[in-house]
């Protein structure tokens, strides 16, 4: 009797000893997205993502025991912001990984501070090709870059159109349209197309008459634009004002319907390339738009990027044997392979850049579609 009294006592000490029980084990994730500020169009569809996906993760049973949870903040489109949030994410709310900040911009400010603590980052909307990955091993990029989706975006359009020669206008004080411009440049060299003119802004300009007007002088066959999608709108709608039609290429900025919303019938015919091809017939992406329309929201490629980083955390959590560790986490990513998402089957190059197929859409009756 004794006996069994003391061995049921150090039965009950050694399961008060044990951690959490892995049912009630909870993983925190941090999401800074600009939801306010310039690229606010962008955070809107990432917030929709992230919550969509932690939702369908925790209801799949996928994690067992672990639930995830979300922490979301708004980075402003702003790199003070974006640091005082990673500063929280790490330091107080001590998440497990975090998912943005949504722009390259920022992520360069951001980003260090997370390699230094050691905690994961997973940017799904940096596709600045320099500058992200290269800050450290705790950085694991879904989006792919410019240099990932310009060159084929270009080929297809040229194979449309077939122009001879062509202009860029890009904004020269931000990393990704800075980055995007260098790969329109490099990628119109290569396909052997000479550039008769470039022109630059900044991001807080509005009135692009004086570069539309110089380049327009040029009469090129076809203008590549590296803006965020506020510049982009005001852009396109300014150049056809002007009554200048040339056919128009976006960098990675234009891929939300802000463009048409702001900039009407002129955005008509407007190319991106893009990282998420809407049309895809997957089941998985079937399922992350019927999702999305439930929830009310017509989804687009930054939202699906923000729903595939989701994802990937919890695969990397399930490669790493259901444990949600920031260390955990960094090494499961290494094991991600094929990963079904909406964006088609997810993996990570060497580089630690995402993997995936690159889709090119054209703007058409004020919606995006596939060009095939
Ligand atoms: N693709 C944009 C960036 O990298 C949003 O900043």
């Amino acid at each position: 009797m004794f006996a069994s009294v003391r061995s049921l006592a150090a039965t009950a000490v050694a399961l008060l000893a044990l951690p959490t029980l892995s049912a009630a084990e909870t993983v925190k994730i941090g999401a800074a997205f600009s939801l306010t500020g310039n690229a606010a169009a962008y955070g809107a569809q990432q917030k929709a993502g992230v919550q969509a996906a932690i939702d369908d993760v925790n209801k799949s049973g996928k994690l067992k025991g672990i639930t995830l949870e979300l922490v979301l903040e708004d980075d402003a489109t702003s790199k003070e912001q974006g640091i005082a949030v990673f500063q929280r994410f790490i330091n107080r709310d001590k998440v497990s990984a975090i998912i943005g900040p949504t722009l390259s911009t920022t992520a360069t400010a951001a980003d260090p501070l997370a390699q230094q603590a050691r905690t994961p980052v997973v940017p799904v909307s940096n596709t600045a090709p320099k500058g992200i990955t290269d800050i450290g091993d705790y950085v694991w990029r879904v989006s792919l870059t410019e240099a990932q989706v310009i060159p084929s975006a270009l080929k297809v359009a040229q194979a449309k159109i077939g122009f001879k020669n062509a202009a860029i206008l890009y904004g020269n004080d931000d990393a990704f349209t800075k980055g995007g411009f260098d790969v329109m440049k490099a990628s119109l060299e290569a396909a052997g197309i000479p550039i008769v003119d470039i022109q630059t802004f900044a991001t807080k300009d509005r009135d692009f008459n004086a570069q539309l007007t110089a380049l327009k002088a040029k009469n090129p066959d076809f203008l590549m634009v590296s803006a965020l999608v506020e510049q982009a709108a005001a852009i396109v709608s300014q150049a056809r004002q002007l009554g200048w039609n040339v056919p128009i290429m976006g960098g990675n900025g234009f891929n939300s319907p802000k463009l048409m919303a702001n900039a009407g019938p002129a955005a008509e015919g407007v190319m991106v390339g893009t990282a998420w091809n809407k049309a895809s017939a997957d089941p998985v992406n079937q399922a992350f738009i019927a999702g999305q329309k439930a929830r009310g929201n017509d989804p687009d490629q930054f939202c699906a990027q923000a729903y595939t980083g989701v994802l990937v955390i919890a695969d990397a959590i399930a490669q790493a044997g259901m444990k949600g560790g920031r260390e955990d986490i960094k090494a499961g990513f290494a094991k991600v392979k094929d990963l079904p998402t909406p964006l088609g089957k997810f993996s990570f190059l060497p580089s630690r850049d995402g993997n995936h197929a690159a889709a090119v859409q054209v703007v058409k009756n004020g919606k995006f579609e596939i060009l095939q």
